[in-house]
């Protein structure tokens, strides 16, 4: 029962997000449930929509509804590189959750958190589909916000043993690879060059800065066979040369990649073998064979948001967690 419906608004901070919080157990199940829906057709989300306000920063609109999920509401999230200079985040927004049989909006929550946790959790629901079920290395260049979740994620349904951690800052990948270690027991090293962290590792997870114009560090003949990838960071990361040599090149949403394409992102990456949604309905295959080089180019859709919204309303509902605003 919403005990407000109408009158009040759960408003939720940053911090009250994270002790609401489901567990990246729940998100990862929430997200896979979700592209199970989308691959049926049974979603609705409407291509993003944006205001740019500084060079290379966005602050989109992001609606969506999964009604099998209870889901409906809208993120509206922006994205501002130079932000790490005032020590700012980069990522900051407000998500809105709606009734989906009224309409009425029923909470207003901090999406710092949610946008961390879902995409981590997006890149382990397509490695359930594309990785080796026995892959035990990771390699994680860009040792920020999402190289932290990402990690988070892939720790919950792959036996990891070991980490190697780049960062273009040295010192960050140093402190990554010591809460890697003490976080999750796993052997976990920085190292100073970025082909360290993608020769030997079974999964790679590339999270630095979106460019439109890739800087192209991973050159041909760095991804190992049987290896997968999750581009984070779009295709920022890779050679041209280098996503030639992938057997399966898959994305969270077509459409939406297609429109980055059109607006100068993805000017050279391989034919497009499915989308998520097409993985997990099995309407197209995952990963047929151990030697196999696969790679997630995923998005971030508002769907994967909505996914996980419900589940921290009715946890924090369920502890008591925000305060209740009159509408
Ligand atoms: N695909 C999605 O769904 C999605 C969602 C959220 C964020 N992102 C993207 O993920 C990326 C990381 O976001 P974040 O919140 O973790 O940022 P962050 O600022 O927390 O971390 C970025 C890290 O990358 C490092 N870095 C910068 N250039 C690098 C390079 N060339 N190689 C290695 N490391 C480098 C920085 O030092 C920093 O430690 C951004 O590009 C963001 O747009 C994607």
């Amino acid at each position: 029962m919403i005990p407000h419906l109408g009158e009040k608004v759960l408003y939720l901070s940053r911090a009250d997000v994270a002790a609401a919080g489901p567990t990246m157990h729940e998100i990862i199940s929430a997200l896979e449930g979700m592209f199970r829906e989308k691959g049926e057709g049974r979603t609705e989300m409407p291509p993003k929509i944006g205001i740019h306000t500084m060079p290379d920063a966005f602050i989109h609109a992001m609606p969506a509804a999964i009604p099998r999920q209870s889901a409906a509401g809208m993120k509206w999230v922006g994205g501002f590189p130079d932000n790490s200079k005032r020590s700012l985040p980069y990522i900051t927004g407000l998500l809105i959750l709606n009734d989906p049989e009224t309409g009425l909006p029923i909470a207003l929550m901090d999406c710092t958190w949610i946008t961390a946790q879902r995409t981590g959790a997006a890149t382990a629901v397509s490695a359930k589909y594309l990785a080796r079920a026995d892959s035990t290395t990771v390699g994680i260049l860009g040792c920020g916000v999402q190289g932290r979740s990402n990690l988070e994620a892939l720790v919950t349904i792959f036996p990891l043993k070991k980490v190697c951690a780049y960062d273009t800052h040295l010192d960050r990948a140093e402190r990554y690879a010591q809460e890697a270690h003490a976080g999750y027991g796993v052997e976990a090293v920085a190292v100073k060059d970025p082909k360290l962290a993608v020769v030997e590792s079974d999964i790679v997870v590339t999270a630095g800065p979106i460019l439109r114009k890739p800087h192209a560090t991973i050159q041909r003949g760095w991804f190992a066979k049987g290896a997968f990838a999750s581009l984070v960071d779009f295709d920022s990361y890779w050679h041209a040369e280098a996503l030639r040599e992938v057997d399966k090149f898959t994305t969270d949403d077509v459409p939406q990649l297609h429109h980055y394409r059109d607006v100068g992102y993805f000017q050279n990456i391989p034919p497009i073998h499915a989308d998520l949604g097409e993985l997990v309905t099995k309407r197209k295959a995952g990963r047929e064979s151990p030697e196999e080089r696969t790679i997630a180019c995923n998005l971030g859709l508002a769907l994967d948001d909505m996914a996980v919204a419900p589940l921290i309303y009715g946890q924090a509902k369920e502890k008591g967690i925000g305060n209740w605003l009159t509408l």
